[in-house]
């Protein structure tokens, strides 16, 4: 029988909730599908910090490093937002993907059926909405250098660097054109470019590496056009590239269509290496411990981490089919339900999920 070990990683906010729900439907799904999974849990964020002073334990890494894929829940809390960068939740997860060379995130949009009505944005506008954000993931201004803070004579001033290297434009790249070439063969690159250096070499070298995939169509976009026709006519996008910061900012975006950032699903690639599979949403301390929480985002990115990380497959399809026919049925958590208090709790919809499981 075949198995592999996750680093499940719970981490702050409504992780813990999230994670106990998808760790069961792991469990049932390796059971239905022969496999077997072990978990082994490590720290990370905010619970990091208050157990070992670090959001990213060197034990944490050193697992993650050695596992055959990592999932995680979320990370953040404000309680450490007055804290020094090094010391704070997100600095961890940041570490982690570096650490890791996690340079191509994957987080695919589309539009459960049952679910359009759940946008804020019109059902004729988004139901035919099948997209994929390919953001780079380490590099651009959240790694770039020189950055800091300085004094000077009157105030202070503040700064990052947006810099990207030609070689991490080409390999982000070539991610994005081999997924679209399974997919509708379009392409459209999100830069500035009207104002940005960086952006005119990010545009250069697409543009180069896209005379290797002639079946692919390529297409440019700024970035402030592109955050406008996410909302305008989100059904003309197939595969969205981008850099890291737009990518965070645009992926955000995308996910409300679907009606929830509940919902959305990533992968967080390396050539090869293990993947860190993580929802997009954060972690919602507004709702923490209260079993409100929406756990499909990451019941979803552990269906990511079974299709590209595992092959397997059929057990990935099983998932979101699974998923699929509960949310038909009906069933919603309170982020997909408007003002109505007729909503099935973190617990509850991750049982009926499992049944739909147990039951085919
Ligand atoms: C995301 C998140 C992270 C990011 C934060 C938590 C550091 O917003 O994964 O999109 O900015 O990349
Ligand atoms: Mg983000």
């Amino acid at each position: 029988m075949k198995k592999y070990n996750i680093a499940l990683l719970p981490g702050d906010g409504i992780g813990p909730e999230i994670t106990k729900v998808t760790k069961k439907l792991l469990q049932t799904i390796s059971n239905k599908h022969d496999f077997e999974i072990k978990f082994e849990e490590h720290l990370i964020g905010g619970t990091a910090i208050d157990e070992t002073g670090n959001p990213l334990p060197n034990e944490t890494i050193e697992a993650c490093r050695n596992s055959d894929g990592v999932l995680m829940a979320a990370i953040g809390n404000p309680r450490f937002d007055k804290l020094p960068r090094e010391k704070r939740p997100e600095t961890g997860l940041l570490k982690l993907r570096s650490d890791l060379n996690l340079f191509a995130n994957i987080r695919p949009v589309k539009i459960f059926p049952s679910l359009v009505n759940s946008s804020t944005l019109k059902s004729e506008i988004i139901e035919n909405v099948d997209l994929i954000v390919v953001r780079e993931l380490t590099g651009g201004i959240y790694f770039g250098q020189p950055k800091g803070r300085i004094k000077t004579e009157k105030s202070e001033r503040a700064f990052n660097t947006m810099s990207y290297s030609t070689e991490e434009i080409r390999r982000i790249s070539k991610i994005a054109f081999e997924l679209s070439s399974n997919r509708k063969k379009r392409i459209c690159s999100v830069d500035k470019a009207n104002v940005l250096d960086v952006s005119q070499l990010w545009r250069d070298e697409v543009n180069k590496i896209s005379l290797d995939f002639p079946q692919v169509e390529l297409t440019h976009m700024y970035v402030d056009n592109a955050a406008m026709q996410l909302v305008k006519e989100p059904s003309q996008f197939d595969v969205i590239l981008t850099g890291n910061l737009f990518g965070d900012i645009l992926s955000d975006e995308a996910a409300m269509l679907t009606g929830s950032i509940g919902m959305l699903a990533s992968a967080s690639l390396n050539i090869d290496g293990p993947g860190l599979y993580e929802p997009v949403h954060g972690s919602a301390p507004d709702i923490a411990g209260q079993n409100k929480a929406n756990p499909i985002a990451m019941i979803l990115s552990a269906s990511m981490m079974l299709r590209i990380g595992l092959n397997e497959n059929d057990a990935a399809d099983d998932i979101e089919q699974a998923v699929n026919s509960v949310l038909d049925k009906g069933h919603r958590t309170s982020d997909l339900i408007g003002k109505s208090n007729d909503y099935l709790g973190c617990d509850q919809i991750g049982e009926k999920i499992n049944d739909a499981i147990q039951a085919k």
